[in-house]
């Protein structure tokens, strides 16, 4: 039997990231009503992380326990990780030992390279490329609060980053067309951007971006790891605020995103996240819900 892993949004077809995502609102229905439901029983994750973590810490570990299972973290400097021992003897390892395993670290290739030594499925809680577990959360939120995304306008803003990336992936999966404003300096992936230039628009007018949208989606003007950069960062992107003047200029039942943490007042207005557009504290949940369906489709034959 092949091992299905998720490392980016592609290891799935629209098919089956349509079908998790309508799972992900019956689990969390299932959760609301109270209901246990237990499908990993004595099922273990690994969770390697190499990066800080709310979100995805908590999404993960409450759903495996709510799931009947165990979750266990990992970090670099507590393990043979952090000294020096090879990724594929790692994963050999760790892979003999447990059901699955969660890895947040800086380069993709390392998830990648891990994938390739594990005997069960790997999932991608971020990489300095790809966020695929937060897409499946902010689609559910999107599908949930305003139904079909295919067809419609989704605008990014701000760094052509990792959450960048993933909703180029999304734009082809979910069928959507993706304005990308951002400042000269900072574009996402090239090569991924001429793959679905059919869906992509880039500009350096977040105006443009945001004119007939359906869903504004902005991210930190600086990730984890380029916490040196953070200054500069600031000069390069202060037109790229999202605000609610901003969010006037997109379509009437628009919706704002943000993977979260933010920083008001510099990639947010102070009063954004509070405004009746801003549904992030639902697409933060949401994680919970998204990786349960996550779970249960890599796991639950
Ligand atoms: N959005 C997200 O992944 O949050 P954390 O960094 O808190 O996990
Ligand atoms: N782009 C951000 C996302 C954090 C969830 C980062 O990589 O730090």
């Amino acid at each position: 039997m092949t091992i299905r892993h998720f490392l980016t949004l592609n290891d799935l077809s629209s098919t089956e990231l349509r079908r998790l995502i309508r799972r992900a609102s019956e689990l969390k229905a299932i959760r609301n009503r109270g209901e246990v439901y237990e499908p990993l029983k004595s099922k273990v994750m690994s969770m390697i992380f190499e990066k800080s973590s709310t979100r995805t810490r908590v999404s993960f570990e409450a759903g495996m326990a709510q799931f009947g299972g165990h979750a266990m973290f990992l970090s670099p400097r507590d393990t043979q990780l952090g000294r020096g021992e090879p990724i594929s003897d790692s994963a050999k390892v760790i892979s003999s030992m447990v059901d699955v395993v969660m890895i947040r670290t800086f380069s993709h290739q390392l998830v990648v390279d891990f994938a390739a030594n594990s005997s069960v499925p790997v999932i991608n809680a971020l990489t300095d490329e790809y966020h695929p577990c937060q897409l499946l959360a902010d689609m559910q939120t999107y599908f949930e609060h305003r139904g079909e995304i295919q067809g419609k306008t989704v605008t990014w803003i701000g760094d052509g980053n990792n959450m960048c990336h993933s909703y180029i992936n999304a734009a082809k999966l979910f069928d959507f067309k993706l304005n990308i404003a951002c400042p000269e300096g900072f574009d996402p992936n090239m090569a991924l951007v001429e793959e679905n230039k059919e869906r992509v628009m880039i500009t350096r007018s977040p105006q443009e971006a945001a004119t007939g949208s359906d869903l504004i989606v902005t991210d930190v003007w600086a990730s984890m790891g380029q916490e040196e950069e953070q200054k500069e960062r600031e000069k390069q992107f202060s037109g790229f605020q999202v605000s609610p003047t901003l969010m006037d200029l997109a379509n009437k039942d628009a919706l704002f995103m943000h993977c979260l943490p933010a920083h008001r007042g510099e990639e947010i207005s102070v009063d954004m996240m509070d405004d009746p557009r801003s549904v992030v504290f639902d697409e933060a949940e949401n994680r919970l819900h998204a990786q349960k369906a996550l779970l249960e489709f890599l796991l639950v034959k």
